[in-house]
């Protein structure tokens, strides 16, 4: 059993990893470190593949896949992402643009790639981690929100092709809030609401795409997912707008 995840190499990407190591998975893990990688993974059991590669440039992604195809891989996990936080006028256009390859140029790359082989063999798992970002926009961090609800929006209509299909591939959406990693620094925000452990986050997500789930939320998010389908969305970028303003500051 083999299972790639990109982002390995620190946060919910790693702990995802190590879980389904310990489930008995080889892994193919990638970064734009391999150094930091290789020190990681060497105490894991199986075969485990560290890959460097700068996933915002488009060219590594099919460099990737390219490299992998012929691996028969289990479980592809689109993990690598980050954010930025600030006034839109404000915020750095080339950062942005670097966020749009990664959070949703490579995810979408790799999940055609991939996905088309996983059907023709009729067998095969994505694991597209998003965010409770992507159910809602985002004042203060608009771009990384809707990056994130492409990824959301992406994935549900993947599913539902795959369903009318009757093809066993699965897919799943990973939408977690708060997560305690070094997503803060790079994006520049503090959480003022409670954060999950990211052990705990990824054990949420793998145990999700286990049990089948097309979207995964933690426990503590469940009632924010209900409020963003039911609540005005005046009401919401209100509410969001205030929240963003202030874990920015
Ligand atoms: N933490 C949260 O609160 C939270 C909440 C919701 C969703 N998420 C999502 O969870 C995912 C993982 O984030 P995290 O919180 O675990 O943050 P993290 O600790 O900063 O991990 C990000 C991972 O992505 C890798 N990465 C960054 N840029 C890359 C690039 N250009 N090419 C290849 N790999 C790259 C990083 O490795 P290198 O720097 O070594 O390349 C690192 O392994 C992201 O998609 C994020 O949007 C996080």
């Amino acid at each position: 059993m083999k299972a790639l995840i990109t982002g390995a190499s620190s946060g919910i990407g790693a702990d995802m990893a190590y879980y389904l190591n310990s489930l008995g998975y080889d892994l193919y893990v990638v970064s734009r470190n391999k150094k930091t990688l290789d020190k990681m993974y060497q105490g894991c059991y199986g075969k485990v593949t560290t890959i460097e590669l700068d996933l915002s440039k488009e060219e590594n992604c099919y460099k990737l896949y390219d490299r992998l195809k012929d691996e028969h891989i289990d479980i592809l996990v689109n993990n690598a992402g980050f954010g930025d936080a600030g006034n839109f006028t404000e915020t750095v256009l080339t950062k942005e643009i670097d966020m749009i390859n990664l959070n949703i140029k490579a995810y979408h790359i790799l999940t055609k790639l991939f996905l088309t082989d996983f059907t023709k063999r009729n067998y095969g798992r994505i694991l597209n981690v998003a965010s409770m970002a992507g159910f809602m926009p985002g004042p203060y961090m608009a771009t990384y929100y809707a990056t994130k609800s492409y990824i959301v929006n992406l994935s549900l209509g993947i599913a539902e092709e795959l369903k009318d299909m009757n093809s066993k591939v699965k897919i799943s959406v990973f939408c977690p809030g708060p997560v305690k990693t070094n997503f803060v620094n790079v994006a520049h925000v503090h959480f003022n609401i409670g954060s999950l452990t990211s052990t705990k986050a990824a054990q949420i997500a793998i145990d999700g795409m286990f049990t089948d789930k097309l979207i995964i939320l933690p426990n503590n998010m469940k009632i924010n997912y209900f409020l963003t389908k039911v609540s005005p969305m005046k009401m919401i970028l209100k509410i969001n707008s205030m929240v963003q303003e202030r874990a920015s500051k």
